[in-house]
């Protein structure tokens, strides 16, 4: 489903972040109900209206959320796919966004929707009873750090399903060090001690470094979360960033596919920033919009060589002191930490080996390392050696 920018004026970061939102829930709806589960449920935490422009909700995540989910089950239902259920819970806590949420409930009369009126954190049970079976996707969209996390954490740690969550780094690297926000910090952080693992890190991180690095680590420590890759979205018209979508999932495919979508939707980012220095009407040039935005992001987007150094780092670090890694865990480590997709990286450990950085044998009739095959570190005087 294609999101329409002319609705967003003046808060294009949120043209982003709908736009991620929908191509991850279109993948991860085909990969549910094509295997795991017939029932999808779609959790909306934080679900407004907020903002939005059209009076008909195209541009809140809960409208783009339910047409995008509603065509894969179209789809798939053509294919031959039948019975498969999507499942809505809203949760919003003013009271007249919830009466919009009721109206557009009613006005949706053929879906499942539930709406919850109140703090997402006092409705986790009776979110959990309304999605009772199935796969739960949870998209929880704060508009700051305002959020009681410990009850959260647990909520997504019990429906072991996914959940994007957007952390407002621009606020959060701005307010981190004021006394007065320390007890929010604690709540958002589910540690009401956080001060004192955020002062012994590494000083020349930012605040939002910081606080995400300590958000991260709880989600992990409750179990919420096996990978929890991000995903920059900057301030439309400055090159600060404004929030990240973080994913949390349990499954290796789901980083791959956080990686892909974030390839596709890097380039729209581009080509929307470029768009509002530049606007078309000005430019004069040989190269159309997504040209220019595809050059850009091969050498700062996605897999670009900057990122390609990350990874070769990472690589050696999850191999030093251990005999051999199977490629798999290479993947999921490497995937997680740094913007690259599958295909880059098994591109770049070719070039890793072919360097003798690192060394594997491969399956008869592979060209590529399996999940399985075992990677272990190279001699790399060897590689200089025939260089
Ligand atoms: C950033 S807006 C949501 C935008 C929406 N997700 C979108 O992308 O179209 C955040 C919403 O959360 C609501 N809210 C704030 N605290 C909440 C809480 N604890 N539980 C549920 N909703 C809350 C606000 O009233 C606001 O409508």
């Amino acid at each position: 489903m294609a999101v329409d920018l002319d609705k967003y004026l003046g808060r294009e970061q949120s043209f982003i972040k709908h736009s991620f939102l929908t191509q991850y829930l279109q993948a991860a709806a085909y990969k549910v109900l094509q295997g795991r589960s017939p029932v999808f449920n779609f959790v909306d935490a934080f679900a407004g209206p907020w903002n939005v422009s059209d009076q008909n909700y195209s541009d809140a995540s809960f409208d783009q959320a339910l047409r995008t989910l509603d065509t894969v089950r179209g789809d798939l239902d053509r294919r031959g796919i039948g019975g498969l259920k999507i499942r809505f819970c809203f949760c919003e806590k003013r009271g007249e966004a919830v009466n919009e949420l009721r109206a557009y409930a009613k006005q949706k009369g053929r879906f499942e929707i539930h709406v919850f009126h109140g703090s997402f954190e006092d409705h986790l049970d009776g979110i959990s009873s309304a999605c009772h079976d199935g796969f739960t996707f949870t998209f929880i969209d704060p508009t700051g750090w305002n959020m009681r996390s410990e009850p959260v954490f647990r909520f997504l740690r019990d429906q072991r399903g996914e959940f994007l969550l957007n952390f407002m780094a621009e606020h959060v690297n701005r307010h981190a060090e004021f006394p007065n926000v320390a007890a929010s910090f604690g709540r958002f952080l589910a540690d009401p001690d956080w001060e004192d693992d955020f002062n012994r890190l590494q000083s020349e991180w930012s605040n939002e470094q910081r606080v995400l690095y300590l958000l991260k680590k709880k989600v992990k420590a409750t179990g919420a979360a096996t990978y929890l890759p991000d995903f920059p979205i900057m301030k439309p018209r400055e090159n600060r960033v404004k929030m990240r979508l973080i994913l949390g999932t349990h499954s290796a495919r789901g980083l791959e596919v956080f990686r892909d979508v974030q390839e596709k939707v890097e380039r729209i980012e581009i080509e929307t920033r470029n768009q509002l220095r530049t606007p078309s009407s000005q430019q004069v040039g040989l190269f159309s919009d997504s040209e220019i935005a595809a050059l850009e992001q091969n050498i700062t987007g996605v897999g670009c060589p900057m990122y390609q150094r990350e990874a070769e780092q990472q690589i050696v670090a999850c191999l030093t002191g251990r005999q051999f890694v199977p490629f798999s865990e290479i993947t999921s480590s490497v995937l997680e930490a740094v913007p690259i997709r599958l295909t880059q990286l098994k591109e770049l450990v070719g070039q890793l080996r072919a360097r003798d950085l690192i060394a594997y044998d491969l399956p008869l009739r592979k060209r590529v390392p399996q999940p399985e095959t075992r990677i272990r570190l190279g001699d790399p005087k060897i590689g200089e050696r025939n260089f």
